[in-house]
């Protein structure tokens, strides 16, 4: 089993070091980076070689542009990545986006319409929750897409349509490379969604060439494995964990702390650091470390200021950044601690942020003595409601 490991120790390991071969599968055969040179007697236009192509939803692009709204429906980390995608989808798809827990969308026996198009993602594909769903939404007449990782999967079979995500097989109970993949799938159904808006053009571009990058990027950011193991070993006996986000990384705040509670057995939460100021700064104090979600976006002035916030009590900060982000490290000064990520275009900018915070959750475990691979009262692939 150590060759099916690849030379690592556990599944995990091994699958959040693919990601850069993972994320270029997804992509594979379906973004279109390079520009074409033009004929003679023909103008530059520098876009029009840029392209998505989805085989699985080509011809479902003018009906789902036709949708009244986009709903998300998926369970656990799926769910993670559907809320990490969820602004892109706005602002580019330019549709109202709903996010469903399958479960709670069960329970509510919420609404849906014949015009609504309603989005299935999960790895595995077979997820009791995310099935019921999708046949219950079926019975409404939606359209229904599927975002899966396994070809074949019950989900895979009984939606209309949809986009795998090619990430390969996943073993790990705890999901990470399916997680990224998946993000780089909604991203590409966005990008395939404006792709005959002018307005839009520039920003669709930015993002097509940003994506280009991912690789390379990842690569760059597993470096700093060895930072997260001491890092990890800091922090391994804690009681508790804070995870802070807003914006694009709300996400990457809940699923980090989705990780280190499913696989590390620490309590852990994700805090939307807009809502800090509504609850969780009672929690605040010099003893419990906080990790703070601070790349380079448009909610840089709020996520200054929540430092700042922090730092007056007193707390214990490990903050994300970008390298070299001098503003930063002004401001935290020496006693917190870095963890320092390439830049991307701040859409796609989750999908390098979470990769440190599986290191540290991965090497938590390792370190607190847990079963890695299949953490206890958990299972891969949840079949049963
Ligand atoms: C289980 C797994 C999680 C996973 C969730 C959804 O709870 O332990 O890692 O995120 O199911 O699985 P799916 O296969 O639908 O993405």
């Amino acid at each position: 089993s150590s060759i099916m490991k690849g030379g690592y120790e556990h599944y995990m390991q091994k699958e959040i070091h693919e990601q850069p071969e993972s994320i270029l599968q997804t992509m594979r055969g379906r973004v279109k980076f390079s520009r074409v040179v033009p004929k003679e007697g023909e103008a530059w236009d520098p876009y029009t070689e840029r392209r998505i192509k989805l085989g699985g939803l080509a011809e479902y692009i003018p009906t789902i542009r036709r949708g009244r709204r986009l709903m998300f429906v998926a369970c656990g980390t799926s769910y993670h990545a559907c809320l990490a995608c969820r602004q892109t989808m706005e602002e580019i798809a330019e549709m109202p986006v709903s996010l469903e827990l399958a479960s709670d969308l069960l329970d509510r026996r919420a609404p849906i319409f014949r015009d609504d198009m309603c989005v299935f993602v999960s790895q595995s594909g077979e997820t009791a929750d995310t099935m019921q769903a999708l046949q219950y939404a079926k019975d409404k007449g939606a359209l229904c897409i599927g975002v899966t990782n396994t070809v074949g999967s019950a989900i895979a079979r009984s939606t209309h349509c949809g986009v795998h995500i090619n990430a390969g097989c996943e073993i790990g109970v705890a999901s990470t490379k399916a997680y990224t993949s998946q993000q780089v799938a909604i991203t590409m159904m966005a990008l395939a969604l404006c792709e005959d808006s002018i307005r839009l053009r520039a920003q669709r571009d930015a993002i097509i060439d940003s994506l280009g990058t991912l690789p390379d990027k990842i690569r760059a950011v597993l470096k700093l494995d060895s930072k997260m193991l001491e890092l990890a070993e800091q922090l391994k006996g804690e009681q508790s964990l804070l995870v802070f986000g807003r914006g694009y990384n709300y996400a990457t705040a809940l699923e980090a702390a989705l990780k280190v509670k499913e696989v590390a057995l620490m309590h852990s939460e994700g805090i939307l650091a807009g809502e800090m100021k509504h609850g969780p700064l009672a929690l605040v104090d010099e003893h419990l470390p906080i990790i703070v979600v601070a790349t380079r976006d448009r909610m840089r002035g709020k996520m200054l200021s929540v430092l700042q916030q922090l730092r007056a009590r007193g707390a214990q900060l490990i903050v994300l950044c970008n390298k070299g982000d001098s503003d930063i490290q002004d401001l935290c000064g020496k006693s917190c601690r870095l963890i320092q990520v390439p830049e991307v275009v701040e859409c796609l900018q989750p999908i390098i942020n979470i990769v440190p915070l599986q290191l540290l959750s991965y090497h938590l475990t390792v370190l607190r003595g847990f079963n890695v691979d299949q953490p206890r009262n958990l299972a891969k692939s949840v079949t049963v409601s």
